[in-house]
């Protein structure tokens, strides 16, 4: 279980949360037609290692890169590739995952390849929506809240949006190991679960796709495509909760979901 982190931990996490918004927006800034999914990898790899920090993926469980790149109907665990060539029109899921002195700090985004309109209305509105479904789950983080909150207030949503919420992947605890439990559903029914409590650390990072939730494997066992090659998005912050608040330990100042969850009246403590 996450356990209770002391405020020493907190300030380490919050170290640990920030190098992993900054190395995101970086990475974001990257993005763009013609660049390949490893020049995105050695460039992010080179930013993290320089501010002394590692890049938790790579080697983790066998993954052989230092960032996952998940490009359309790939829901998660991308693996960068020489190969892969962005092209205008492609969204991209970038999941940054820095350990700094020990701590992790774990955080995602789906990022349009080229101008708005070239991207595919199905790409864009599961993007949106993934977006959103984050925003409304932090609506419901507070000392207390249950993990089928988060679940609920993601699934309903997402389904009033005709897109669905992917089952086999999920968020976690978090703090001086990548993965903790309790494990963080994006789906489920209301005040069910485990409880989450003040001092607790934990992801939120909803996979949604625009049509089957269901998922088929690549042979490299990492990559997690969608069964019917439709469109899927994600977006991930790491969380504690704080006094009867939730501090985003990922978000940068300006960060969009932060902004649009305090306008939905969020209970976010700086
Ligand atoms: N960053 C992912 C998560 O949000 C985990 C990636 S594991 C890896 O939990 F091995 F694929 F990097
Ligand atoms: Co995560
Ligand atoms: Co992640």
């Amino acid at each position: 279980m996450a356990k209770l982190m002391s405020t020493h931990d907190i300030d380490k996490m919050r170290d640990a949360g920030r190098l992993a918004g900054e190395t995101l927006r970086f990475a974001g800034g990257l993005v763009k037609p013609g660049v390949t999914t490893a020049a995105i990898n050695d460039q992010v790899h080179a930013y993290i290692t320089e501010r002394g920090a590692y890049p938790s993926p790579l080697n983790y469980r066998g993954f052989p890169k230092s960032v996952c790149t998940s490009v359309n109907d790939v829901i998660c665990h991308g693996i960068p590739s020489e190969k892969q060539v962005l092209q205008e029109g492609d969204i991209i899921n970038i999941d940054v995952t820095v350990t700094l002195n020990g701590y992790f700090g774990d955080t995602s985004r789906t990022f349009f390849v080229g101008p708005n309109e070239s991207i595919s209305e199905e790409r864009r509105k599961v993007t949106t929506v993934a977006e959103e479904s984050l925003a409304r789950a932090i609506c419901v983080l507070h000392h207390g809240c249950r993990v089928g909150d988060i679940g609920h207030a993601i699934q309903t949503y997402a389904e009033a949006q005709d897109c669905s919420v992917v089952r086999d992947f999920v968020g976690h605890g978090i703090g001086k190991s990548f993965h903790l439990d309790p494990p963080i559903a994006h789906f489920g029914a209301p005040r069910t679960g485990a409880k989450l409590m003040r001092g607790m650390c934990f992801t939120v990072e909803p996979m949604i796709n625009a049509g089957s939730w269901r998922h088929k494997m690549l042979s490299d066992g990492w990559t997690a495509l969608t069964i019917d090659g439709k469109a899927s998005a994600q977006f991930e912050h790491t969380f504690t909760l704080r006094g009867d608040g939730v501090e985003v330990l990922t978000a940068l100042a300006d960060d969009p979901i932060v902004q649009r969850a305090r306008e939905l009246g969020a209970s976010l403590v700086e």
